[in-house]
């Protein structure tokens, strides 16, 4: 399929999702959220990660577009945001792991997408933040959720009610990004990355990330549950099956996903 904002590329198992509107520093408007969730939707089902980046040397994404949001009322806006949750929130239940290259600004916009990936890795360039409150808004695409999820109450308010920009050294100290990479090392290290997690089963990396992901937002006791009903689906999987010979016969795992 044939996008304008975004491109999609497949390199063995890992698919390289790229949002590349250079002229306005890869920012989000209606039509490239629309390409996102489209491009989610029809991945490769030979994809078992999906690394997010931005395309030129400047920009993860910097943000919701400005110029669409400028002159719209409560009710587009509105639209406007559940287009953003919709996208964001396909891109979080993906059946497989996905990682943020933030290789340059992530604000606004770009830290909401970047926050919706399970992993976020950073260059030493990047410059992250919600910076929504300058424009006199909030941030629209799940920021005041996800980051306070992420980073804690108190610091994602100091975060949203300044509107600091980070740099990446400091976004790791307080756990927003995992690791600070040499700009040109930052894909090489999303890729070996996924390249360890595309050694495991892939149907236990996905019951992983929904018992995590779903497991976050209740209580103790019902997430246990959550995870117990994950732990036992998979052993009526043969990639479990598979598993545990593999390390009884001392040899490497031939996982199928099935
Ligand atoms: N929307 C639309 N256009 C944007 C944009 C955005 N978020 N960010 C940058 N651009 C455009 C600029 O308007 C400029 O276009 P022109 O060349 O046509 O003038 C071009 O990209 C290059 O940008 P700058 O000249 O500003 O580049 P810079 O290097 O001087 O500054 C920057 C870079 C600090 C990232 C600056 O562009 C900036 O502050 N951008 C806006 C960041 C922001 O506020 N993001 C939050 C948006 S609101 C939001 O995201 C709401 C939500 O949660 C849903």
């Amino acid at each position: 399929m044939a996008y304008e904002n975004i491109r999609l590329e497949t390199e063995d198992a890992i698919a390289i999702l790229t949002i590349d509107r250079p002229k306005a520093l890869n920012a989000l408007n209606s039509k490239t959220l629309q390409e996102i969730e489209s491009a989610l939707n029809s991945l490769p089902a030979t994809a078992r990660a999906l690394i997010i980046t931005g395309g030129g040397d400047k920009a993860f994404v910097a943000g919701a577009d400005i110029a669409e949001m400028a002159s719209i009322g409560a009710a587009q806006a509105r639209e406007f945001a559940a287009l953003g949750h919709r996208a964001f929130q396909t891109l979080e239940q993906l059946p497989i792991p996905t990682i943020a290259a933030v290789n340059g600004f992530a604000l606004g916009g770009g830290c909401e997408l970047a926050l919706a990936c399970d992993l976020i890795y950073a260059s030493e360039k990047a410059k992250l933040g919600l910076p929504e409150v300058s424009l006199g808004v909030i941030p629209g695409f799940g920021g005041t959720q996800r980051l306070t999820r992420v980073v804690g109450k108190m610091r994602a308010k100091e975060l949203v009610f300044t509107g600091e920009r980070l740099d990446a050294a400091k976004a790791k100290e307080i756990g927003l990004v995992l690791d600070v990479l040499p700009a040109d090392q930052l894909l090489a290290h999303c890729k070996a990355v996924a390249g360890k997690m595309l050694k495991n089963g892939p149907l236990a990396i996905s019951q992983a990330k929904r018992v995590i992901e779903f497991g976050a937002d209740q209580d103790l006791r019902a997430a246990n549950e959550l995870e117990r009903q994950g732990f036992a689906v998979l052993f009526g999987s043969e990639d479990q099956k598979e598993g545990m010979k593999a390390f009884l016969e001392k040899r490497a795992a031939n996982f199928t996903g099935r």
